[in-house]
C-alpha cells in the first residue's frame, strides 16, 4: 500500500493539535508529515508518533510531494495558500472561505460525501462546528420526513474561538480583564458571535443557515439561528426546532437515531468529555403534529473540526480515490 504524505497548516493550534492526536490514534500508512504555523512558532519542535517534527513557515514550495494538505489557520491563509496546494494534493479546508462556493464540495462524510469529484476539484471545505452536529441529526429526520423549517439556537464553547477564546476564559475566570470577546466571558454566555451582518444575523448565525441548506442539498429550506458563546471550554450544544411537510411520529424518529451510524441517542446529552467523533442527541420531543424539537452536543474541535475533515480523509483511501 502507498504510503501517505501529509501536510497541515495551523498545526500549533487547537485543531491542527487534535488532527495529529486523531491521526495518532488512527492506522494511516504515513510517510511523510509537515507541520505549518505563523512565522512566531517556526522551529518549534512538536512530537507526533514518538518522533519531534520542526513546525516550518508557509511558502508556495510548502507543499511539493504531498498526498493530503490540512488547512486550519484561517480564512487568510486558507485564500492565500489552499489553490496552491490544489495544484499538489488534496486540499481539506477547515475555514470558511470556500464553503460557499459552488463547485467545492462540504462535506461530512455520513451525508454528502458523493458531492465529491475529485476529478473536478480536489478542495474539499470541512464546515462550520455547530452546523456539522445538526445536520448529522436531520439528515435522519430527512429520510423519513420532507423538512420544511429549522431554528437553531446554539450553545458554543470557547474552544470554538481557538487558543484565544481558551486563553481569554481562563484569564477572566482567574479576575484578569478580557482582551478577546468584547464582555466578560467567564461570566456571560454572549449572543453574539462574529459580526452581524446586513440581515442582521451574525456571521456565525449565516454559516449555520446557509451550510445547512448546502449540506443537505436542500437550497430553499427555511432555516434561522441564534448563535450563542457560553462560558465552557469544550463541547457544543444545539437546540433544534423543526417543522416537516407530513405529520411526524416521534418513535420513529428516535428509533432511526438509535441505529444511526455516527449519532449516539441519550436522554439529557452533556458536553463534557467527549473525546470521540459522535454526535450526541437527545431531548427529542413532538411540539406539534408536523413539528418537533430536540437537543444535540458534540466535541467542536473532534466532529465540529478534525475529525470531520480526518473522516474525509480516512474515506477517500478506503474508497481508493486517491491515487486514481
Ligand atoms: N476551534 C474550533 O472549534 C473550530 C471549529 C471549526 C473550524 N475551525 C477553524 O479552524 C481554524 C483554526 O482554528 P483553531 O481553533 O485551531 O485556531 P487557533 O487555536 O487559534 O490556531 C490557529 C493556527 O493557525 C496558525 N496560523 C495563524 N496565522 C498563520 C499564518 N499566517 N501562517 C500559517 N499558520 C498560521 C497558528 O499558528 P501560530 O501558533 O504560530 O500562531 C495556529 O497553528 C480556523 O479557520 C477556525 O475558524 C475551528
Amino acid at each position: 500500500m502507498n504510503k501517505i504524505n501529509i501536510a497541515l497548516v495551523g498545526a500549533t493550534g487547537l485543531v491542527g493539535t487534535m488532527f495529529l492526536k486523531i491521526l495518532e490514534e488512527n492506522n494511516l500508512n504515513i510517510g511523510n508529515i509537515r507541520l505549518f504555523a505563523s512565522k512566531k512558532s517556526k522551529g518549534k519542535k512538536i512530537k507526533f508518533l514518538n518522533q519531534y517534527y520542526e513546525v516550518e513557515e508557509l511558502d508556495s514550495s510548502s507543499f511539493d510531494n504531498t498526498d493530503f494538505i490540512f488547512f486550519s489557520a484561517g480564512k487568510d491563509v486558507s485564500s492565500k495558500y489552499a489553490s496552491i496546494a490544489e495544484k499538489k494534493g488534496i486540499v481539506i479546508d477547515n475555514s470558511s472561505c470556500f464553503r460557499q462556493e459552488k463547485d467545492i464540495p462540504l462535506v461530512v462524510p455520513e451525508i454528502n460525501f458523493s458531492d465529491i469529484d475529485l476529478t473536478k476539484r480536489k478542495l474539499i471545505a470541512n464546515p462550520n462546528c455547530s452546523t456539522i452536529q445538526c445536520v448529522m441529526c436531520l439528515n435522519v429526520i430527512k429520510k423519513l420526513y420532507h423538512l420544511n423549517k429549522i431554528v437553531y439556537s446554539t450553545y458554543q464553547a470557547v474552544s470554538g474561538s481557538g487558543t484565544k477564546g481558551i486563553f481569554d476564559y481562563q484569564s477572566s475566570l482567574e479576575g484578569y480583564p478580557k482582551e478577546f470577546y468584547p464582555y466578560d466571558i467567564s461570566k456571560n454566555c454572549i449572543p453574539q458571535i462574529g459580526d452581524i451582518k446586513e440581515n442582521n444575523f451574525t456571521e456565525e448565525e449565516n454559516k449555520m443557515i446557509l451550510e445547512t441548506r448546502k449540506i443537505l442539498h436542500l437550497p430553499f429550506l427555511e432555516v434561522y439561528s441564534t448563535c450563542v458563546r457560553v462560558p465552557i471550554c469544550y463541547g457544543h450544544g444545539v437546540s433544534v426546532y423543526v417543522e416537516t411537510e407530513e405529520d411526524i411520529e416521534i418513535d420513529n424518529i428516535i428509533a432511526l437515531m438509535k441505529n444511526s451510524k455516527g449519532i449516539v441517542y441519550q436522554e439529557i446529552p452533556l458536553t463534557e468529555n467527549i473525546n470521540n467523533n459522535d454526535v450526541y442527541v437527545g431531548r427529542i420531543r413532538k411540539c406539534n403534529h408536523n413539528s418537533l424539537m430536540f437537543y444535540c452536543t458534540s466535541n467542536n474541535i473532534r466532529k465540529g473540526a478534525a475529525g470531520n475533515a480526518f473522516q474525509i480523509i480516512k474515506k477517500i483511501i478506503e474508497e481508493n480515490l486517491l491515487f486514481k
